[in-house]
């Protein structure tokens, strides 16, 4: 089955180099790989500030960045299934910035799109009860116009939703240890080394030749011999990412965008759009200790070395089963209700023939009620690209590709789904919550520049 599913992936690619990106420069494994630190609750509330400051990125260098609580990108707040959560949100920019939490199910007036505005030096409380899978989410800003900007220059960081099922699992969960956060970001340094997005920008995404995982340049992770979980984060404005080992060897999927595959899914490759995560085990006990092994990017561009440590640990099997997710007889009989046309290029980028009107409400839904929403991704005459399309507030399942059953790797929860060009998907979606949502392209410069709608729930 991975056969066929790489097949799929090489299309893909063909499809999506309207872009034509410029390729990636190797990590030279000069420096440890930062791991976020984990935000710890203060008087009753997760303390996050979105802020401005300077990083040494190169060595003597310091480099003007954005990041939630530090100078460049965030922490991890982890948070539990059944639990009351406050963020306590504050902007500590010169700019209005939102906060966003991608992948969260969460009352629309908490979601932080675009019309939850937070001014310099304000700060507003987010109260909400975690109503979800266990899974890895992540947060950045949605300032209309300028999150594009605001995330390139630093603003993003991750959630880990846990759970029973997740806690019991056995999988590797020792964060920093054997469970590793790791956000791929492509940037453009100028030659005194800053981050000139406007210099760069693309209005079909904005796109480097610097990768930085983590915020680290030339990164390298040191690992013990054993089984090591990747969360991966596409955290780029633009790029897609299709991740293999350079040794050859395979990974197990064990998760999409919003919890865990029925069971883990041997794969040799993955790709990513920009707001997509999957959470891979990688084996390194199979490793010999002095060999070199990597996470390689399409065309062989070394990502990420790992250096693997002597020891022997011992590296319990994975469970067969992980859940019981499931497109039901009843989601695979119900007819459309929603259709969406994605369509265009640089500004001109529509859905349904229409741009972004922070005034108007594209869609209503009813709250608990599931509905079928088709998403066409129309070719133009170049041929088009590919959209990740995104909704807020929900986790979706994907009820077909063009007619047929997704591959098993998108058989699990989504938030963001890359739709080629020519594509039609069907999506069954449900919000748990009421209020107002946004769905748009996550390449975060078609969203900028309008390709994106509102949804109430009521
Ligand atoms: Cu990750 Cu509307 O965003
Ligand atoms: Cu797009």
């Amino acid at each position: 089955k991975p056969e066929q599913k790489m097949g799929d992936m090489e299309e893909m690619e063909g499809h999506m180099n309207h872009v034509n990106p410029p390729a990636l420069n190797d990590s030279t494994e000069e420096n440890e790989l930062a791991v976020p630190p984990l935000l710890e609750p203060k008087d009753g509330s997760y303390p996050i500030t979105a802020q401005q400051g300077t990083t040494e990125l190169f060595e003597g260098i310091q480099t003007e960045t954005y990041g939630y609580n530090g100078s460049f990108l965030g922490p991890v707040i982890r948070i539990k299934r059944g639990d009351a959560v406050t963020f306590k949100t504050r902007n500590g920019l010169t700019e209005p910035t939102t906060f966003h939490w991608h992948g969260l199910d969460i009352p629309g007036k908490g979601d932080g799109g675009p019309h939850q505005i937070i001014e310099p030096g304000e700060t507003k409380y987010v109260k909400f009860t975690v109503n979800q899978e266990a899974s890895t989410l992540w947060f950045h800003p949605h300032q209309k116009g300028i999150t594009a900007e605001q995330v390139y220059k630093g603003l993003a960081g991750l959630i880990y939703v846990e759970d029973e099922n997740s806690q019991k699992l056995g999988l590797p969960d020792h964060y920093g240890v054997n469970d590793f956060p790791l956000v791929f970001q492509d940037r453009q340094f100028d030659d005194k080394n800053q981050l000139n997005f406007k210099a760069v920008h693309n209005d079909d995404g904005t796109i480097g030749n610097t990768l930085l995982v983590n915020g680290t340049l030339n990164p390298k992770l040191t690992v013990g011999a054993e089984k090591v979980r990747l969360r991966l984060l596409n955290g780029s404005n633009a790029r897609n990412y299709t991740f293999k080992l350079n040794t050859g060897d395979s990974f197990q999927q064990i998760a999409t965008d919003g919890g865990f595959l029925n069971e883990p899914l041997e794969m040799s490759e993955i790709t990513l759009t920009p707001g997509e995560r999957a959470e891979i085990i990688v084996d390194f006990s199979r490793q010999k200790s002095d060999s070199d092994i990597a996470l390689l990017n399409e065309e062989d561009t070394i990502l990420l070395p790992f250096k693997v440590k002597k020891e022997q640990t011992n590296s319990a099997e994975l469970p067969e089963s992980l859940n019981d997710y499931k497109v039901t007889d009843e989601e695979r009989s119900l007819s459309v209700s929603k259709r969406l046309e994605l369509f265009g290029m640089g500004k001109h980028v529509t859905i349904n023939k229409k741009q972004f009107d922070m005034n108007r409400i594209d869609f209503t839904q009813k709250q608990g009620e599931t509905e079928i929403w088709e998403v066409y991704n129309k070719p133009d005459p170049m041929g088009g690209m590919i959209h990740p399309f995104h909704i807020h507030g929900t986790q979706f399942k994907i009820v077909s590709i063009d007619g047929e059953d997704p591959p098993e790797i998108l058989q699990g929860w989504k938030d963001t789904v890359a739709i080629e060009p020519g594509q039609t998907v069907k999506l069954a979606v449900k919000f748990k919550n009421k209020g107002i949502y946004m769905y748009h392209c996550h390449l975060l410069e078609h969203e900028d520049n309008g390709m994106m709608g509102q949804v109430e729930v009521n």
